[in-house]
């Protein structure tokens, strides 16, 4: 497995558990980090064995923000020239499902990080922020968008404007995690729930991940038809034969990704 300066990565049978491990900055993102994250989802979305992954942090941070130190100094030109944060899109862009497994601090980028994931499992100590207003900028790493979308408007621009940090119950209920488990459980609860989507159909699972974010870009009768078109050609794969002829006989599928 490839050496990072910034990452634990494990894997657990079919799923790639992928920790944040900067503990002397409360896991802040630099660019270091970005670098091993784009390296790290790349590997796992390129490896046939790896079905899906877990990303999570300390028990303390899952990340604190991008690096404020390393973003001081730096001035409009340098920022824009090098698309600073556009590093990101290589971590969106994994085509296999993720969870972000969240236990204390994410906040700014630590938070925008998280909503890149498929979905996000919250440690009840998880308190979730977007306090980039109170450093003189705003998010950067994709908050204002992805979080209005999550929580809605309201919430969203409160969060943001306020720099106000979230609890894990209210993330909850406002549609900012799916779920919330005890700190002490949280790494096996995600990778419990990771075996099981590691489990299904690899194609099946792409196409649903692929499926599910269309909705945030297109409209609902588009949105339908390419739910539709993808549904059809799942028709074309050895999987979704296996998948039924396995419910008729009453037998586990076994899933070749074909
Ligand atoms: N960048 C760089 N270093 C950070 C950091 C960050 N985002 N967050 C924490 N650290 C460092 C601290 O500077 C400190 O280092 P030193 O020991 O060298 O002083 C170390 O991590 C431990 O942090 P604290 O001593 O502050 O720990 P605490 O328990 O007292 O407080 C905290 C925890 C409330 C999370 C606090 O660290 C904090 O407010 N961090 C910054 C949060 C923030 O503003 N995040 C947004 C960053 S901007 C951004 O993310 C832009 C974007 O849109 C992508």
């Amino acid at each position: 497995m490839a050496d990072y300066e910034n990452l634990l990565v494990e894997t657990h049978d079919a799923v790639t558990l992928v920790r944040l491990n900067r503990p002397q900055a409360l896991n802040a993102l630099d660019t270091a980090t970005l670098r091993d994250l784009i390296a790290a989802f790349a590997a796992y979305d390129a490896d046939a064995g790896q079905r899906c992954l877990v990303l999570t942090g300390s028990e303390k941070a899952f990340a604190a923000g991008a690096d404020i130190k390393e973003m001081a100094d730096q001035g409009f030109a340098a920022m824009y020239d090098s698309n600073f944060f556009g590093g990101y899109e290589q971590v969106t862009a994994t085509r296999k499902p993720w969870i972000a497994a969240v236990s204390g601090y994410a906040l700014g980028g630590g938070c925008e990080l998280a909503m890149m994931a498929d979905f996000i499992i919250a440690a009840d100590s998880a308190k979730f922020g977007q306090p980039e207003i109170k450093l003189g900028v705003t998010p950067g790493m994709g908050g204002s968008q992805r979080l209005a979308r999550l929580i809605g408007r309201a919430k969203a621009m409160e969060m943001c404007l306020t720099g106000r940090m979230m609890d894990a119950a209210e993330a909850e209920r406002s549609g900012l995690a799916a779920r919330v488990v005890p700190a002490a459980d949280l790494v096996a609860e995600a990778l419990k729930t990771a075996a099981t989507i590691a489990g299904m159909g690899p194609l099946a699972a792409m196409a649903t991940k692929e499926m599910v974010h269309a909705a945030d870009e297109m409209g609902l009768a588009q949105g339908i038809r390419f739910e539709r078109r993808l549904f059809h050609g799942l028709f074309g794969s050895e999987d979704q034969k296996e998948g039924m002829a396995a419910f008729v006989a009453k037998r586990p599928a076994n899933w070749t990704g074909r």
